[in-house]
């Protein structure tokens, strides 16, 4: 455990081995810099061999996943590794409770087997968005395939040991990868206007902040089901609007449009959430919260501004 020195300079985690899971993802990648900046030692787990990976496995196999965690000796398990296609999984239920449901299942349990504390990443996608703001215990009600494979792995962390614990997190942006900023910035790059919905709402989230976050809760070691996700509430129309805006673009470009008819001309197979906006009282409670999305999404602009600069698309 990390001494008092440690934890007043700031290194609270000195001296512990945490393993992530889908360090290669976009949150993953700000995880893995998260745990070194507070002192520990970050063991990346990805899918397959990149540069950011120290080691390839597959979370759905139970007996390479095992090998790894005991190769590993972790102290705690940042599980953050998902099959995060909306459209994909729903096409593909058999792929997403593998990934998403035995996935967790099967690093839980060697969690459990092993000692090491674990806190898994979860989504707003648990529940319908029909009786918004969500806050910890609310009952959760998915309406993707999604959503309901996250929640079956959520139950699997929570039974394997009540020392757990799980984020549910959303609307996650930054790093690389395909993110809703990047593709606003993208589509107007294309188009001279594009129509956004304004009838689904969430709480745009900067991976950056919310990986700091996870981290004090591995500090904390707080378990049960905390709510992370940057302050305040906005709809996909606002957001892209203040995308444009932070980009020197004009907002007006960006015109006001439904669910229902967006859908009837890009049919999509997952439904979403109209409203699955998640209220902080557990993390809060215990002094973990994240600034407001439009201070977040202004700072994180003119890192995105350079990545798109540089041809990242
Ligand atoms: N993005 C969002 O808006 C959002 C919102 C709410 C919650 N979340 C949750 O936040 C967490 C992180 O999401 P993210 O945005 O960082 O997603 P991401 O960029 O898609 O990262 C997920 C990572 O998991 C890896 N992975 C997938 N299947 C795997 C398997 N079978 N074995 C090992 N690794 C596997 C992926 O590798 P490959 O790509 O190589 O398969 C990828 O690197 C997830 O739990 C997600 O459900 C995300």
């Amino acid at each position: 455990m990390a001494d008092g020195n440690a934890e007043i300079a700031g290194m609270a985690l000195a001296g512990q081995r945490i393993v992530v899971t889908g360090a290669a993802g976009q949150l993953g990648t700000y995880l893995v810099r998260a745990l070194a900046d507070a002192g520990a030692t970050p063991i990346a787990f990805g899918h397959r061999e990149g540069p950011n990976v120290d080691t390839a496995v597959d979370i759905a196999d139970p007996r390479a996943i095992d090998r790894a965690i005991d190769e590993a000796e972790p102290d705690a398990i940042i599980h953050a590794a998902a099959m995060t296609d909306v459209d994909g999984c729903e096409k593909d239920a058999a792929a997403a409770d593998r990934i998403n449901h035995l996935g967790a299942d099967n690093v839980a349990h060697a969690a459990a087997r092993s000692g090491a504390w674990l806190l898994a990443v979860s989504t707003d996608f648990v529940f319908s968005g029909a009786a918004p703001p969500y806050v910890e215990d609310a009952p959760t009600d998915p309406i993707s395939v999604y959503g309901s494979s996250k929640r079956a792995g959520e139950m699997a962390v929570l039974e394997a040991s009540d020392t757990f614990a799980i984020a549910r997190t959303a609307w996650v942006y930054g790093g690389k990868g395909k993110h809703f900023p990047r593709s606003i910035l993208n589509l107007l790059a294309a188009r001279p206007t594009i129509e956004v919905v304004e009838d689904e709402r969430g709480n745009p989230t900067f991976a950056g902040d919310l990986a700091k976050s996870l981290v004090r809760l591995v500090e904390l070691r707080q378990p049960g089901i905390v709510h992370l996700t940057n302050q305040g509430t906005t709809s996909r129309f606002e957001l892209a609007r203040q995308v444009a805006s932070l980009a020197g673009l004009d907002p007006e470009r960006i015109q006001p449009t439904s669910v229902e008819a967006f859908l009837l001309q890009y049919p999509l197979p997952a439904r979403r959430p109209a409203d699955s906006s998640l209220k902080n009282e557990r993390a809060a409670a215990v002094g973990v919260t994240l600034r407001p999305w439009s201070d977040a999404l202004a700072s994180h602009m003119p890192q995105l501004a350079n990545e798109l600069q540089s041809g990242q698309k």
